[in-house]
């Protein structure tokens, strides 16, 4: 087993920051509830324990906290932002509010010769982002930097082992934040550093054949990213012994049907059921128009048509699903209290149990791009490993109001070019996703000295890291000018087309 630390997760904002720049480091660590019991920490051999940041203050009578045993654990803790201020309380310290919140670039004065700025000068640039701050630091605990505003802005306890910074060394603006981190993982804890993706999918691949031994698993290939990296490891590990699902919901985009089947079955030789139940949904979806009714008809006939397939499988036990670890820590965050629906996700949460079949979730504790890297290190074509993500009601949502097939045909033409110009673009990669919609209006037109009233296609490309919040792109004219241009000419039944310059928030990614 690779070396572990455990990041303990107070809700601030860069708690998956601190796991990226771990894993950086070739360390494996698994972010973890803010009370995780010290003696579970210890069962799994934890190496150290970083303390993430949060919103709240130490002092406040709900503000989370640890197992205060895992400061006499004998296992190096870092505190980062508050932290640091809840080892400080619970060390006997003294927190307080600060009369002005300090945000933004700082310089610290190294004051002692401690590991954690092993290789470093002794002033060092960076990033300041708290309300509050140590007042009093507790006895036996030594200040080893500081800043003009922030007299404690890190601090060794040697009794217990515990250091905290308060600025963020997780974050790029902290220039030699990645040198602190590594003299944590390195100097302080004695970490191995031998972890690596490679590793973690061997190591998976060998777990999965111990766990499964000769039973069946099905899995749902969307043709995304997660399901496919899924399905390629199960069937490294597994064999002719997976089963893959494709349901063709007729709502696909042009050629997705026949590349997944070129990937899966012509290259990789799987066992893939396609099943073709366009027919279904669409009968499902007529004279529907409300956003929510089509996801939810869509996610009922989508489970439908799977239960339907996966009963004809014999001596199928699992159930194999690409949930990452976003997904995880969102749905128990520190402060993740229950929000509100703004649109409901089409998932296939409550089929294991429906079907009788145990969960296998061997991405469970991944990040997107390292699903990508797995991608890539399987042999997933690079468009495959690229795509954007396709949301699950697939171009249904897309579609403002009835759901046809005439009108579906006419979007998937429109995004057709949208995808073909797009991918001509330089900085296709950064994008985060681009596509066509169909609005319910038709305008007045003129094309060969003939009116035309015909409908209209909005254009949406959005830049974002997780999704949760977008920004629109600026996209050079020539490359507008050309979507635009052909769409009008190839897409028989569109006149006009117009560009979505709106962000999230306000807006939401999709229209619907
Ligand atoms: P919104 O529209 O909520 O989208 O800003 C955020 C991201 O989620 C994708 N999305 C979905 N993905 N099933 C999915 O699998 C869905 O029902 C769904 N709705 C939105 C959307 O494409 C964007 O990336």
């Amino acid at each position: 087993m690779a070396d572990f630390i455990a990041i303990l997760d107070f809700g601030s904002q860069y708690t998956q920051l601190i796991a990226r720049r771990v894993r950086e480091c070739h360390v494996y660590c698994e972010i973890l509830a803010h009370d995780t019991p010290a003696a579970e920490l210890k069962r799994r051999s934890a190496k150290g324990i970083i303390l993430s940041g949060g919103p709240a203050g130490v002092y406040e009578h709900e503000a989370p906290r640890c197992d205060p045993a895992i400061f006499h654990s004998g296992i190096p803790v870092l505190g980062i932002c508050y932290g640091m201020q809840l080892a400080c309380e619970h060390l006997g310290g003294r927190v307080q509010p600060s009369s002005s919140r300090e945000y933004g670039p700082a310089v610290i004065e190294v004051l002692a010769d401690d590991p954690l700025f092993e290789g470093l000068d002794q002033r060092v640039s960076v990033w300041m982002s708290h309300g509050d701050r140590v007042g009093e630091t507790a006895a036996g605990m030594e200040t080893i930097a500081r800043t003009e505003s922030c007299p404690h802005a890190a601090v060794f306890h040697e009794a217990t082992g515990l250091r905290g910074v308060q600025f963020h060394p997780e974050v790029t603006h902290t220039p030699h934040g990645r040198r602190i981190l590594r003299n944590f993982l390195f100097a302080i804890c004695d970490s191995s550093g031998d972890w690596s993706l490679s590793r973690f999918t061997e190591e998976k691949i060998e777990e999965t054949r111990r766990l499964v031994g000769k039973s069946h698993v099905v899995c749902a290939l969307s043709g995304g990213v997660d399901s496919s990296v899924v399905a390629l490891l199960l069937h490294r590990a597994l064999g002719d012994q997976l089963h893959c699902i494709f349901v063709d919901n007729g709502l696909l985009r042009t050629g997705e049907r026949e590349q997944v089947v070129a990937t899966f079955e012509e290259t990789f030789h799987m066992d893939l059921h396609l099943v073709d139940a366009a027919d279904e949904f669409l009968a499902d979806l007529d004279g529907v128009f409300e956003p929510e009714e089509k996801r939810k008809r869509i996610g009922h006939t989508f489970i439908e048509v799977f239960k339907r397939e996966a009963r004809s499988l014999s001596e199928v036990k699992y159930l194999a699903q690409g949930t990452l670890y976003p997904d995880i820590i969102e749905s128990r965050s520190a402060f993740g209290g229950p929000s509100a629906t703004i649109k409901s996700h089409h998932n296939v949460g409550g089929l294991p149990q429906e079907l009788g079949f145990e969960l296998l979730e061997p991405l469970r504790f991944l990040f997107k791009d390292e699903v990508r890297q797995i991608g890539r290190e399987l042999g997933l074509p690079d468009r495959i490993v690229d795509r954007q993500p396709f949301p699950g009601p697939g171009l249904a949502i897309r579609i403002i109001g009835a759901v046809t097939r005439e009108r579906i045909d006419m979007l998937r033409e429109a995004d057709r070019i949208v995808q073909e110009e797009m991918r001509r673009y330089e900085s296709y990669r950064d994008i985060w996703q681009s596509f066509a919609i169909l609005l319910p209006v038709q305008t007045v037109g003129v094309m060969g000295d003939k009116r035309t009233y015909e409908h209209v296609v909005a254009l949406r490309v959005v830049e974002s890291v997780d999704g949760m919040t977008a920004d629109w792109v600026y996209l050079p004219q020539e490359l507008l000018s050309g979507i635009s241009r052909r769409i009008c000419n190839e897409v028989s039944g569109v006149n006009r087309v117009v560009l979505d310059i709106s962000s999230k928030p306000p807006s939401t990614i999709e229209w619907e």
